[in-house]
């Protein structure tokens, strides 16, 4: 059968997962079910309930493998195996189950840049220059008594790792702990294939592909992402593995342009459905600097970024919509307000993007406008990437005070602090000692008291993803960016001679907007004491609306 060759534009032929509405589940933090303080797969299983209540469709599994956690489950021991604090292959088998009997299908985080140093692969390898699985990973001699170049890894210092026994080096594009697979070795790759039609056979709905644009590294020139062979790589797994499922697969690719996310997912070039980009995520660092150098967000770059990703791919690619991840700040202390205005720009956040054109993800918590959690020093910090940037900052100088700003506004804990169910101890988390602090501000921020108010974020969000099955216009219409004042962000919709307008004060000040339009009826927005009408719309702090024109 002869595939198509660019993405349809309309419900009749459309796939699923540009229909969907994607629930990430960082399984650490997400609920306990047997009192040691970290979540696991059978908490997941008892609130599938609450997703469906949400809307959602499908959900990505942040990894669940065996790990020895020290990059929490993205370093690998055992592909199909289950990390023993998440429980076994029966409750994994039960969760597929279960969620495809909610319509929920269960997208897999698949980590294949780099391994455990734990693994049998790993361990084999650093055995002996001469085991047969030395070349799973990427070895060099030393030049002059030192590291073989000068590639970093991105949680701080050289990239490369020395092996004591071997006097070599191997390639670590992260932690020491996940050293990198080299894929110019056809047996790796088979292997990963292999693996990933054992999860494909279990009825998985696809696939999140960490960091899957270093995978075509060529170390000896210190090229990491976007390597040459990258899309033949690719484009082998895709014939190899899922291309004949009918699955979904988002690649996470830093380094995207949307000339490049169109190489990814082009459906004539059979690779993937879609890429995470991240242009707008890092609009708030230095340029050509780490994410910890700080700068203010231009609301104008943000617009500009979003739009021409919106405008962009045509149909010839595909887009993911996201304010927030395992890796991100949380959206409403980073860009919006977590004291006066939580509710207020949660919500303006949830419109905003909830109303562009691609597939959306909700990070757990989102949805009820959960926030960063300060902390005041390293020793309550938990992840290794914020650890290893304040030590070597540390010695490079730095002062504490800006190094400690870097981490209360950049770390990745502030994302994995436990999800909020109520306002018992933990959270309702856990009946034990949660592996990270919940936010203190659990009493007011929780999903008990979400579901309780009908004027929450929560709602806002259900309401949203209800609006996206039922109006085909949001799923598949044209985009436009209206010109307006920097600090509004004004788009339209359109859709067989239909207009959505999408309206939200990004500031804190009241503004007026001059509308031109006629009305026709309000569909949703985060004031309900606003009445738009043609003429001049008067704006409170974070108002948000959407209305047909
Ligand atoms: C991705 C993951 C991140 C992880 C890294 C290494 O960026 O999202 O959490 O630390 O890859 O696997």
């Amino acid at each position: 059968m002869k595939q198509q060759e660019t993405f349809s534009q309309d419900e009749q032929s459309g796939k699923w997962w540009q229909q969907a509405v994607v629930y990430q589940i960082y399984p650490r933090s997400f609920q306990d079910s047997d009192g040691d303080g970290i979540g696991d797969l059978q908490g997941i299983i008892s609130r599938l309930d609450y997703l469906k209540k949400l809307g959602i469709t499908a959900i990505w599994l942040s990894p669940v493998y065996k790990s020895p956690n020290d990059d929490n489950g993205y370093d690998i021991s055992d592909y199909q195996g289950i990390m023993d604090e998440f429980g076994t292959m029966a409750d994994m088998d039960e969760l597929i189950e279960k969620a495809a009997a909610a319509d929920i299908r269960l997208i897999m985080d698949l980590v294949v840049n780099h391994t455990s140093d734990e693994h049998r692969w790993f361990i084999e390898a650093a055995s002996s220059p001469d085991n047969p699985y030395r070349d799973y990973y990427i070895w060099r001699d030393p030049v002059e008594g030192e590291e073989p170049n000068g590639l970093r890894s991105i949680f701080s210092g050289s990239a490369w790792g020395l092996d004591e026994s071997s006097g070599q080096y191997y390639l670590h594009l992260f932690s020491k702990k996940q050293p990198d697979l080299n894929w110019e070795n056809q047996q790796v790759r088979k292997e990963i294939y292999d693996m990933m039609n054992f999860w494909l056979g279990k009825g998985i709905g696809g696939f999140r592909m960490d960091v899957i644009d270093l995978i075509g590294k060529q170390p000896d020139l210190e090229l990491t992402a976007n390597g040459p062979k990258l899309h033949d790589y690719l484009q082998e797994m895709n014939q190899a593995s899922f291309g004949s499922y009918d699955v979904m697969t988002v690649g996470e690719t830093w380094g995207a342009t949307p000339e490049i996310a169109k190489l990814y997912s082009n459906p004539a070039r059979h690779e993937l459905s879609m890429v995470f980009q991240f242009e707008h995520v890092t609009l708030d660092q230095q340029e050509g600097k780490e994410k910890w150098d700080l700068q203010p967000l231009s609301i104008r770059q943000l617009k500009e970024v979003l739009s021409k990703w919106q405008t962009s791919l045509g149909n010839q690619g595909w887009n993911s919509l996201f304010w927030n991840n395992h890796d991100l700040p949380r959206i409403i202390s980073r860009w919006g307000n977590d004291q006066q205005y939580r509710e207020k720009s949660g919500k303006l956040f949830a419109i905003l993007l909830h109303m562009m054109k691609g597939t959306p993800y909700v990070y757990q918590g989102e949805e009820i406008g959960m926030t960063n959690r300060p902390v005041k020093a390293i020793e309550e910090v938990e992840d290794i990437e914020s650890i290893n940037m304040y030590h070597e900052r540390l010695a490079a100088g730095f002062p504490i005070e800006e190094i400690m700003t870097s981490i209360n506004t950049k770390g990745r804990d502030n994302a994995r602090t436990p999800m909020q169910w109520d306002d018992s101890e933990t959270g309702g988390f856990t009946t034990g000692t949660p592996w990270l602090p919940v936010n203190d501000n659990y009493h007011e921020v929780n999903v008990k008291q979400a579901l309780a108010d009908p004027n929450s974020i929560f709602y806002t969000y259900q309401q949203l993803i209800q609006l996206r099955k039922e109006n085909p216009l949001i799923v598949w219409g044209e985009y436009e960016l209206l010109d307006t004042a920097d600090t509004i962000f004004a788009y339209y919709r359109k859709y067989h001679g239909e207009k959505w307008l999408v309206v939200a004060n990004m500031s804190e000040e009241s503004q007026t907007l001059e509308l031109k339009d006629k009305v026709k009826d309000q569909i949703i927005s985060n004031n309900d004491s606003l009445t738009v009408e043609a003429g001049n719309v008067l704006l409170q702090a974070y108002d948000a609306f959407v209305v047909r024109v």
